[in-house]
């Protein structure tokens, strides 16, 4: 587990460099100097579960709706993390408490990545979320990932303009019942969001 401290690094001097302090980079201009990101690798580190499955009930019943795209709960969300072996996570903690989480997952015979972001109600809004996303997809990039994928209802407008700020490297690739965008690593695809 990596850890770091957010807010006092400028942007472009971390990405790519050997202690990946990512947090530096996207949580700079956050004003919540406290907040520490920490980069899990869960085939190294098989304490996650929990600290996930909490923070994931701590959602109110919206936003865990809109995390899951479906009307969910403790049973929902138990039989997701009984399923899933991410490829990475990205806990943004508070006071040592997880507050936040971006959750990267491979895709079965696909070469792309799904991407899921999941921000406790009294952290929304700050830009959290946006930069758990860009945080991930730089590291992403890192490890020679090369497409990311998200998911969300189409009612949920943070969650879109999230991926849509990843500009040009990002298109809608499906108008379901939910919205899906792909987005493309490569090229700046770590510069700290706008
Ligand atoms: C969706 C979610 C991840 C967004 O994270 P967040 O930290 O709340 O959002 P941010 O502050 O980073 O804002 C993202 C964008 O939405 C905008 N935004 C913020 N609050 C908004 C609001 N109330 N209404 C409309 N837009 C809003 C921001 O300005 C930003 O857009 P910009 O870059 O164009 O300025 C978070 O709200 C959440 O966890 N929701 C529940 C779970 C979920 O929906 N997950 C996504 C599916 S996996």
């Amino acid at each position: 587990m990596q850890q770091m401290q957010g807010c006092h690094a400028e942007p472009d001097d971390v990405i790519g460099r050997e202690n990946h302090d990512i947090a530096g980079t996207y949580l700079w201009n956050v004003a919540m100097p406290d907040l520490v990101l920490k980069l899990i690798d869960p085939r190294r580190d098989d304490a996650w579960r929990d600290p996930l499955r909490q923070h994931l009930l701590r959602l109110d019943r919206a936003s865990l709706r809109q995390r899951f795209m479906t009307p969910s709960d403790a049973t929902t969300v138990d039989a997701y993390l009984a399923e899933i072996q991410p490829e990475m996570i990205l806990f943004l903690e508070d006071a040592g408490r997880v507050v936040a989480c971006a959750e990267v997952h491979p895709v079965p015979g696909a070469s792309h990545h799904e991407v899921a972001v999941s921000v406790e109600p009294r952290y929304q809004s700050r830009g959290l979320g946006k930069r758990l996303v860009h945080a991930a997809a730089a590291e992403c990039q890192r490890r020679g990932l090369t497409e990311l994928h998200v998911y969300c209802d189409h009612e949920n407008t943070r969650m879109q303009k999230i991926a849509r700020s990843f500009k040009s490297r990002s298109r809608p690739i499906a108008n379901w019942a939910m919205a899906a965008f792909s987005v493309k690593l490569g090229g700046n695809a770590g510069a700290h969001p706008a």
